[in-house]
């Protein structure tokens, strides 16, 4: 899989899974935009990047901002003149609550960033593929976009948003040559699942078929196939990426 030529844009791309997938995307030669609203990481990935002999640059964006979503769309033509293909990556977690007990505000956060901004990336993304030539997207959901996961009602229900959002897109614009796939990883070594005890850690990979989490490199395969012209015929597919955890009752 080669993207010479190709412009990938990489959001929530100075954490875990989605720097792992701009170094992917521009070890196969694309040109990347990493774009984080954590400046510091952002840039040290991009920097990373140029350093390995690729081509990145950081751009910072809150993607919950539709202004500054299409400021990061524009920097992407301007810099490297176009956009082929978008990782909708960005995405925030929520502390552990019962249903009834997570606050409103919460809610409401997770809900922007997760569901909300994800459909303002989509649609900033999907205005400019139209205007050139089609392009691949991929949008990042979850395996708790496809079941539920306990105490996490907010970050389920936003989750399952992105998965509804991937396949609406999917059909409405297979034939203007955009695809538009997501990936739903289950539990991934990143960031985000980086504060849990060694307790929690050693109960949970003692669940998981592979004994262990995914390595964010793991979901970045499948990030960057689903991005490639090998993936020609795949459109509006949420692939799981959980080791085997979802085919056992
Ligand atoms: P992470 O916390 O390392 O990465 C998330 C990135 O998104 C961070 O760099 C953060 O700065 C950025 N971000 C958050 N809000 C933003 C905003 N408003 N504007 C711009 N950037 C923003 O976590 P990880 O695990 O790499 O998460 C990436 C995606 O993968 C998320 O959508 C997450 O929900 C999803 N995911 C993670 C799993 C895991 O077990 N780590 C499992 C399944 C899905």
């Amino acid at each position: 899989m080669r993207f010479d030529g190709k412009v990938a844009l990489v959001t929530g791309a100075a954490g875990g899974i989605g720097s792992a997938s701009a170094k992917l995307f521009a070890s196969k030669g694309a040109k990347v935009v990493v774009a984080d609203f954590n400046t510091e990481a952002g840039e040290s990935v991009a920097r990373e990047i140029r350093e390995a002999g690729g081509e990145a640059a950081f751009f910072r964006v809150d993607v919950t901002d539709e202004r500054n979503v299409d400021e990061m769309i524009a920097f992407s033509v301007e810099r490297y003149g176009g956009l082929h293909i978008a990782h909708n990556n960005a995405g925030v977690l929520h502390e552990a609550k019962r249903f009834h007990e997570l606050d409103l505000s919460t809610w409401d956060r997770v809900m922007n960033v997760n569901a909300r901004a994800l459909t303002v990336c989509l649609r900033a993304e999907i205005i400019h593929m139209l205007a050139a030539d089609g392009g691949a997207i991929v949008n990042t959901a979850s395996g708790a976009g496809l079941a539920a996961a306990p105490m996490l009602s907010a970050y389920v229900t936003s989750k399952h948003a992105v998965v509804g959002m991937t396949k609406s897109a999917a059909l409405e614009y297979a034939r203007d040559g955009i695809r538009v796939n997501a990936v739903a990883p289950g539990t991934v070594e990143t960031p985000m699942t980086a504060n849990m005890t060694t307790k929690q850690r050693d109960a949970l990979n003692e669940r998981m078929p592979l004994g262990r989490m995914a390595t964010p490199e793991e979901v970045a395969q499948v990030v960057v196939f689903l991005a490639s012209d090998e993936a020609s015929y795949v459109n509006g597919a949420i692939y799981t990426i959980d080791g085997g955890s979802s085919a056992s009752a």
